[in-house]
């Protein structure tokens, strides 16, 4: 297998020589000015990347452990899950693990959520929150966020929590003008960064609901992370190479590239992907209008098993995926996100038509 490997899953992504030597930058205090000069920085630049007003805290940890948060803080006494693929069938085994009363609305994996269902089930009990993911990197969906805020607008006390851990940086995303109260970014996706520090945008309605929440331990909970940050503090120790890393790689991207010229090179590598697919009778799971511009999910046009494809493809120095769950070796899952460009994606393309023949 080839050393320079260029990885397209569905996360983590490749990171550029350049975010990877902030990491290797020397090590500061998390209670000194340097450390605070860095959040400093970071801050405002997170909160361009979620278009907000509202606090955006870096918090160290998974994707999944930023998702519990926002159950424990924000979530209860009784949440709503819409799930139509495996990180939806997540949220609600973590309200589970967390002993909080949760309800599943399972539209099925790779079948687009109803809203008029959503509707009726909202009407039907008092729930306090809705969660929903906006890319389910399982199936390479995108679920649309105004709909389900639309419905979750007309009920003053329930709130809106949304997985934004595959689109966060490469799809429009609007947590204000969309009424998302608490909304989970990732890292390792459409940001480029290594694992390990996700963003985390708290609503005033989230940090007021955290206030009376029995379950949100120590290190997870928005009212001490909002407590300290105004001391100019952090609750624990932080990943302070991620933050170095974040603060650099956000920076290039709001200043360098821009946010929406991101987004549009995230949804033509789709557009390419989608297209490449077509021609080759491949089919991508789910509707047409719901591509996710970071990862394209295809069905083989035969009974082929992927796994072998996803193996040829990686003796050739490209990562790709054969699925999750009830897909795994069933579908390939192309992950075009972060840094990649169209020419990347051609490079992968061309090597896995020749894998194919
Ligand atoms: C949509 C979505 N949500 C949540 C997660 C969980 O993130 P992590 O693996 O960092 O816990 C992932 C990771 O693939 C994801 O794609």
């Amino acid at each position: 297998m080839p050393d320079d490997v260029k990885i397209f899953l569905p996360g983590p992504t490749q990171v550029s020589p350049e975010v990877l030597a902030q990491l290797a930058r020397p090590m500061i205090g998390h209670r000194t000015a340097e450390f605070w000069a860095l959040m400093e920085s970071l801050s405002p630049r997170l909160q361009q990347l979620l278009n907000t007003e509202y606090p955006v805290y870096a918090y160290s940890g998974t994707g999944t452990q930023a998702m519990e948060a926002a159950l424990t803080n924000a979530g209860g006494p009784h949440l709503l899950i819409l799930s139509n693929g495996l990180f939806g069938e997540r949220w609600m085994q973590a309200a589970k693990g967390l002993g909080l009363k949760a309800t599943l609305l399972d539209f099925g994996w790779g079948k687009a959520y109803s809203v008029v269902e959503i509707q009726r089930v909202l009407e039907q009990d008092g729930f306090s929150s809705v969660v929903m993911v906006h890319g389910e990197t399982s199936t390479g969906m995108l679920n649309s966020i105004e709909p389900v805020s639309e419905l979750v607008a007309l009920l003053p006390d329930v709130l809106l929590i949304v997985d934004a851990v595959s689109t966060l940086g490469g799809v429009p995303l609007y947590m204000d003008r969309w009424g998302i109260d608490v909304l989970a970014g990732g890292a390792q996706k459409c940001l480029a960064l290594p694992p390990g520090v996700e963003p985390v945008g708290v609503s005033q309605r989230a940090l007021e609901r955290a206030r009376n929440s029995k379950r949100k331990g120590y290190a997870s909970d928005f009212n001490l992370w909002q407590e300290f940050w105004l001391k100019h503090e952090v609750v624990t120790t932080p990943a302070i190479p991620q933050l170095f890393a974040m603060d650099f790689q956000v920076g290039r991207i709001l200043e360098q590239e821009t946010l929406a010229a991101r987004w549009e090179r995230h949804a033509r590598m789709a557009q390419r992907a989608a297209e490449w697919a077509q021609a080759r009778g491949w089919a991508p799971v789910g509707p047409e209008d719901m591509r996710l511009p970071s990862c394209t999910c295809l069905r083989p046009p035969n009974e082929r098993d992927t796994a072998m494809t996803v193996a040829a493809l990686r003796v050739q120095g490209y990562l790709i995926d054969a699925g999750q769950g009830p897909l795994k070796g069933r579908v390939l899952r192309l992950g075009h996100m972060g840094d990649w460009t169209l020419p990347d994606l051609e490079g992968l393309l061309a090597t896995l038509d020749q894998v194919l023949k």
